[in-house]
């Protein structure tokens, strides 16, 4: 079969490495990629948000299975586009991908339904907003509701601190049109653990956990990014918190979109927050994570055409889902500057050595080539990811990794997975 992918991010050159075992895919087309993924894949010149052109390109390419990666077009509605047009499409539609389109409709949801998450107020008034913040408790968490590139989430210690985020949210529109509507909720502390699971509308089958690093600098500090490295598994999602989340919040979760007329086909990231007073929900997200697929995909073992196909025909029941009894750690390397200012078209050297090697994986980001050389071309460049028997040999093997890479610029978090030595 053929199979097209949607986006050109590290997250779908780990979907494509995981597309490519799959005995059914004859050939794989990704629009738009990047070049590590042209090593694998036929890359197209379409951008992720063209939708009639991805649709056009899909019917006479005879694409028998589309895998959408990213956010926007999800919930921008590219599935009930092709959908439409008779394609066999992986990912939720537009009335159900809001569940990560909008954070006022996930809260909402959750209080409806009884799933644990923090308590908040929704507003489309910034005055309004401006008047619960008198007599709020501080710490307090400011979030616009659209998509931001996870960069619309305010932590504000004092009320003049969250009186300035409801102005740069809501009037000045910092994330243009994501921060019309706002959620201000109670702060919580704890763990973050991200879960990403398959669903097909009735049955879900949680894979195994991961944590993320958003901070651009070691020890957490400096800008939000996209995320600056992974680890997976979670040695803190105990068996317990295992228990509790299924009972709490992952079956819940697709039982509350189905009874909203809302059916939720393809993935669901749950966010997590393992509080003093239990697991809640920080976010919900309708796609992998990027870069928790870099480190969850490399340890399944189904074959993921299968798994998704299932998703789609409504069988995931019958799936059994297998993931490898090892560990995983992904090492972002970005051009030094990375999320603010920073260079692209640095030559990279040193790709080949992850040629030969069954438990390292170079995952490209931002990247192109030209005349055969590979060129950085983005903030996120490449995911140096490595397998091991437990966490500290993937940590110890995924920063050795790290060393056999040059270009001008590079930088990374020395810290990922840190918090392994904790545990
Ligand atoms: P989100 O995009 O909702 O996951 O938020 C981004 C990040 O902000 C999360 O990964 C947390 O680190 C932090 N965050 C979000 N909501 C809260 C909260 N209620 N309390 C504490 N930290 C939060
Ligand atoms: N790594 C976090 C995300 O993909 O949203």
């Amino acid at each position: 079969m053929k199979v097209l992918i949607v986006g050109s991010g590290g997250r779908e050159h780990a979907i494509a490495m995981s597309v490519k075992k799959s005995s059914q895919v004859e050939k794989i087309y990704c629009a738009p990629g990047n070049a590590g993924i042209g090593e694998i894949a036929t890359c197209v010149p379409i951008g992720a948000m063209e939708f009639e052109k991805i649709r056009d390109f899909a019917k006479e390419e005879g694409i028998d299975f589309v895998i959408v990666g990213m956010d926007d077009p999800l919930v921008g509605g590219l599935v009930d586009v092709l959908e439409a047009a008779g394609i066999k499409t992986f990912g939720p539609r537009k009335n159900a991908a809001i569940l990560e389109g909008s954070k006022a409709f996930s809260k909402d949801l959750m209080k409806k339904y009884g799933i644990p998450t923090a308590a908040y107020e929704n507003f489309d008034d910034a005055k309004k907003a401006a008047a619960y913040l008198e007599t709020a408790k501080y710490p307090i968490v400011l979030k616009a509701d659209g998509l931001a590139l996870g960069k619309g989430v305010l932590i504000c210690n004092t009320k003049e601190e969250a009186l300035e985020g409801v102005k740069s949210i809501m009037e000045d529109k910092k994330f243009g049109s994501a921060g019309n509507n706002m959620v201000i909720e109670e702060f919580m502390t704890g763990r973050e653990v991200s879960v990403l699971s398959y669903c097909d509308g009735k049955t879900i089958k949680t894979m195994t956990s991961a944590q993320d690093h958003k901070r651009a600098k070691d020890g957490d500090q400096g800008l939000n990014t996209g995320g600056m490295g992974t680890f997976s598994p979670s040695p803190f999602y105990t068996e317990e918190v295992d228990a509790f989340c299924k009972a709490n919040i992952y079956q819940k979760t697709v039982d509350a979109m189905a009874a909203e007329g809302r059916t939720f086909k393809g993935i669901i990231f749950f966010g997590l927050m393992l509080t003093p007073d239990g697991p809640k929900v920080l976010e919900y997200n309708a796609r992998f994570g990027d870069p928790e697929a870099q480190v969850v995909l490399p340890r399944m073992k189904n074959d993921i055409i299968e798994v998704m196909q299932a998703c789609v025909d409504g069988t995931l029941d019958q799936v059994d889902l297998q993931f490898e009894d090892n560990a995983a750690v992904c090492v972002i390397l970005a051009s030094d500057g990375y999320p603010e200012h920073y260079e692209k078209g640095k030559a990279i050297s040193g790709l080949e050595a992850f040629d030969d090697k069954d438990d390292y994986f170079c995952f490209h980001a931002g990247t192109k080539k030209e005349d055969g050389i590979f060129y950085t071309n983005g903030g996120r460049v490449l995911g140096v990811t490595a397998k091991g028997a437990d966490l500290k040999e993937a940590r110890k093997k995924a920063y050795e990794a790290t060393e056999w890479i040059s270009f001008e610029n590079k930088y990374k978090r020395n810290d990922i997975g840190k918090a392994i030595d904790e545990a």
